[in-house]
């Protein structure tokens, strides 16, 4: 009895160590077929992966790729700047520990895979400075451990998915210089540990979204060079108490500039300039003792500049040119 036991006992231990050994066998494996694809894939003209990327060393070793102490798994590939020029292979969403995957500054072009989708574990995506073209797909909005997707400057058509605005813990979003258009969508004002947004140089359209509820960590909102229209929402700042740099220049904005804005008291950067603005400079302009850099240029201001203006003694640069200013 006791030995039929302890012969029980020793089958499973062999039997549990035998599983997880192939397992991690097989998933080591796995990572190096991806990689091994994505290498296939890349035209490599400094060749890095051609040298370092070879059967003879292992995998953790290999030049841009970590992995995690204890499980031996891919979970970061860093391949910026290194001039490759391709398509990403599916076989990347073999990959199922990254959590870091950062080819900014190459000529990676073509869609996004949608095996990339079965990256559960991605924190960074990082493929900023590319030719990558189609349209931001919608599927990013299921990788919810994301704290960062870039994807400036590429050429990427289309409209912001809403679904981005489902990522519980993005904290970046950094879209500028692409094609998109569209409006932007209210559910990305949604995200509460949002910290800076980067929508510049698009062709968005349509209004600025209204903001839900408090997002105290959003510190920098970049809208500029867009075509977007309608008033500035009202009470859009009663939500953002700790927001630092708002770049709205180069839309299409009508109205007059929200009281409300006025109780961001953390504001450095307020960049209005080239809009179609009216009514008057608010005389609480003089709360923003924090601001450095503001412009109003073209737009359709009147009355006299504040005299409150004086008390921004850290103000490096204020334009308000091409408006109907009058008086002192
Ligand atoms: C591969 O790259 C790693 C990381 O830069 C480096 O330590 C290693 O020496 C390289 N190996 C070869 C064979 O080039
Ligand atoms: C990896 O991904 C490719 C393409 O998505 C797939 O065909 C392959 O079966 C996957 N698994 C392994 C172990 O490579
Ligand atoms: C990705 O690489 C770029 C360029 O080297 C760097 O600036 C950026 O901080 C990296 N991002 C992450 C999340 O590591
Ligand atoms: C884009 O990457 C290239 C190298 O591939 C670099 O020379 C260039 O400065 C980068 N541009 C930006 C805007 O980061
Ligand atoms: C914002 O989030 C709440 C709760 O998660 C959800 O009920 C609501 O539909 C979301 N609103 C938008 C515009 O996405
Ligand atoms: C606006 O964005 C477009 C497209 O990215 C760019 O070509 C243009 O130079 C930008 N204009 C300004 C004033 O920044
Ligand atoms: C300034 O006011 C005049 C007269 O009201 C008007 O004709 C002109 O278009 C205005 N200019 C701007 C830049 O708003
Ligand atoms: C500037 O600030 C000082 C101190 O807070 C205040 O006494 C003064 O009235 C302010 N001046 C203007 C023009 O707002």
């Amino acid at each position: 009895m006791g030995n039929t036991f302890l012969n029980l006992v020793f089958l499973i231990i062999f039997h549990f160590s035998m599983s997880t050994f192939s397992m991690k066998l097989t998933n080591i494996l796995t990572d190096r077929s991806a990689l091994l694809a994505l290498k296939d894939h890349v035209h490599d003209p400094e060749n890095v992966l051609a040298s370092n990327w070879s059967a003879s060393i292992p995998v953790c070793n290999w030049f841009g790729v970590s992995c995690g102490s204890k499980h031996r798994r891919v979970t970061a590939l860093d391949l910026t700047g290194l001039g490759l020029k391709g398509t990403l292979p599916p076989q990347l969403g073999n990959l199922s520990f990254l959590s870091l995957l950062n080819i900014t500054n190459n000529n990676f072009y073509g869609r996004l895979p949608i095996q990339l989708s079965n990256l559960q574990r991605l924190k960074y995506l990082s493929f900023g400075n590319n030719s990558f073209s189609g349209e931001i797909p919608s599927w990013l909005g299921s990788l919810t451990e994301l704290r960062e997707v870039s994807l400036y400057y590429n050429n990427f058509k289309g409209v912001i998915p809403p679904s981005l605005g489902y990522l519980p813990k993005l904290e970046e979003l950094v879209l500028y210089a692409n094609q998109l258009s569209g409006s932007i969508p209210s559910s990305i004002f949604n995200i509460s540990l949002l910290q800076v947004i980067f929508l510049s140089n698009n062709m968005l359209s349509g209004s600025i979204p209204a903001i839900p509820h408090d997002l105290f960590s959003l510190e920098s909102i970049h809208f500029a060079n867009n075509s977007l229209t309608g008033h500035i929402p009202e009470d859009i700042f009663d939500r953002l108490p700790n927001l630092k740099k708002l770049y709205l220049n180069v839309n299409m904005l009508s109205g007059r500039i929200p009281i409300s804005l006025f109780k961001c008291k953390e504001l450095k950067v307020l960049y209005l300039s080239r809009n179609q603005l009216e009514g008057s400079l608010p005389v609480e302009i003089g709360n923003l003792n924090m601001l450095q850099f503001f412009t109003i240029a073209r737009n359709h201001l009147q009355g006299e500049i504040p005299k409150q203006i004086v008390n921004l003694t850290l103000l490096r640069i204020f334009d308000c040119a091409y408006n109907n200013f009058t008086g002192k």
